[in-house]
């Protein structure tokens, strides 16, 4: 029995490390085991456990969602999406989710300059939800990031 608890506390211990190594890694997610929680809870039965949606109805997060952080709008549509802004947490942890989603799926695309999200800006923007207006509004930020890379890939 008591060597039990005591396996129990070491590996606990063992966690609570790991978080803290990776929590300097990623700006804005102070515990990324339990935004790994959270996105599985609420965001992976559409998106899935890899962030690669589906053909039919969901988006792919890999290696796409940080590309809308480099177009003007592009910020503030990742909140405002109804499955962020809708979701059945606080803000301090739907920002840290936003954050770890961020870096965890499309890292590559994170722009150097980003400033994580923080609870402050993302309660402000939830309270004005996108409803059926968010598909000509994603068209439009989808456009604007295809132009960009076009862009880049002729300045090469
Ligand atoms: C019921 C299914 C569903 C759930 C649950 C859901 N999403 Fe989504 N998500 C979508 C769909 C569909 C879109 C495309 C825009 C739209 O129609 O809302 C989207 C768009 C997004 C976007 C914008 C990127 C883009 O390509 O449009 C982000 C970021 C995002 N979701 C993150 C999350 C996170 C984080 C969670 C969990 C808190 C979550 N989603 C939960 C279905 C869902």
């Amino acid at each position: 029995m008591r060597l039990a608890k005591r396996i129990l506390s070491l590996a606990g211990a063992a966690l609570a490390i790991t978080a803290s190594s990776a929590a300097g890694q990623e700006p804005g997610v102070a515990n990324p085991a339990r935004a790994r929680i959270d996105y599985m809870l609420k965001c992976q039965g559409c998106h899935q456990p890899d962030g690669m949606g589906n053909t039919t109805n969901t988006p792919p997060l890999k290696n796409e969602v940080a590309r809308f952080l480099s177009v003007p709008g592009g910020r503030e549509f990742l909140v405002r999406v109804p499955g962020v802004a809708s979701t059945d947490l606080k803000d301090d942890r739907l920002a840290e989710l936003l954050n770890w989603t961020l870096f965890q799926f499309d890292g590559a695309n994170v722009p150097r300059d980003f400033t994580p999200y923080t609870a402050s800006e993302v309660g402000r923007l939830r309270k004005r939800p996108f409803r059926l207006e968010r598909m000509p509004a994603r068209d439009a930020l989808v456009a604007a990031i295809e132009e960009l890379s076009a862009a880049k890939h002729n300045q090469k």
